[in-house]
């Protein structure tokens, strides 16, 4: 029986103690700068996309760990950039995020726009840092900066924030819900795994497999992020329950009731469980990490 929470214990350490090592050292005139990256980069995030890309490349049997880390790693920088600039006033003006103060709250509100500007920019230098990526095939290592890159910008998650914030308060049809889901939270998702397939060696009926599977949890994930809004616990989530209601924002559960929402994510996990066992005994983890998706409690 597959051990999903050794497994991702294991995986996070490892990405916690690369994200150590890639971060500017906090020193000279960008030391605050340096403090405000890393007060949001290790406020305890699942570290959820950097393990998807690490099991993305397993599957398709790209057995080590280490040459992956640097791409992993950019994957949770902009990961982190985007909590921080969500949580800004000019967003959700969020004070509360994974149970510490918000970046702006902690640093001021120009420190944390920058924070979150270095952050991003830092994700691409990593991505392309020649010394930290000298093991990867520099074609693999192309097409996947550019699907992580193109999965971050106005063809993926800065195009559903800008959608859902134009969506606020307004009544919405299920296709802007679905583009929305699919773009602010599922296109960093699915990048996040299909890059992983990608410098994993992976053929293009591989990859083709695992961008499906990262479609499908990456809709999924959001959807529970919205059940987990309205039915979740505050302590546990570290943040403020109930936000997307009081904000007007198209959710899944808005939309549909509680009730089918569920059933929809628990739907597409399902989908995207056959999908990566039927890469085989390599995609393992792949399958249990969707699981994991409807799952969660945090
Ligand atoms: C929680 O992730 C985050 C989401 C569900 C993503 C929401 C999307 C945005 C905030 C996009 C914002 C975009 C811009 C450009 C501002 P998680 O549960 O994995 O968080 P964790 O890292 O704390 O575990
Ligand atoms: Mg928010």
């Amino acid at each position: 029986m597959f051990d999903l929470a050794a497994y991702l214990a294991e995986r996070r350490r490892l990405v916690d103690e690369a994200l150590h090592r890639y971060l500017p050292p906090a020193e000279g005139p960008v030391r605050e700068l340096v403090e405000a990256m890393a007060h949001s980069l290790f406020a305890g995030g699942k570290r959820l996309r950097p393990i998807l890309c690490l099991a993305g490349a397993e599957a398709v049997g790209g057995e080590e760990v280490e040459p992956f880390l640097p791409v992993a790693c950019a994957l949770e920088f902009i990961h982190t950039y985007s909590l921080i600039h969500d949580d800004l006033p000019a967003l959700d003006d969020d004070d509360l995020r994974r149970g510490q103060p918000t970046c702006h709250v902690k640093f001021g509100e120009a420190r944390a726009l920058l924070a979150g500007d270095a952050l991003l920019t830092e994700a691409a230098a990593l991505c392309l840092d020649p010394g930290l990526t000298a093991g990867l095939d520099p074609r693999r290592l192309q097409r996947a900066a550019h699907l992580i890159f193109s999965s971050a910008g106005v063809r993926g998650m800065v195009g559903g924030q800008d959608a859902d914030v134009a969506a606020a308060g307004r009544d919405v049809e299920r296709e802007l819900v679905d583009f929305i889901h699919a773009n602010k939270t599922g296109a960093l998702i699915r990048a996040a795994v299909g890059s992983g397939a990608i410098l994993g060696g992976g053929d293009e009926d591989q990859i083709e497999t695992v961008l499906d599977y990262g479609r499908l949890i990456g809709l999924a994930f959001q959807i529970q992020d919205d059940i987990l809004d309205i039915e979740g616990d505050a302590a546990t989530l570290g943040k403020v329950v109930g936000a997307d209601a009081r904000l007007g924002k198209a959710t899944y559960p808005a939309l549909m009731g509680l009730d089918p929402a569920r059933d929809r994510a628990r739907d597409l996990v399902a989908r995207a469980t056959e999908l990566a066992l039927s890469l085989g005994v390599s995609a393992e983890p792949l399958a249990a990490v969707a699981g994991y998706i409807v799952e969660r409690r945090i």
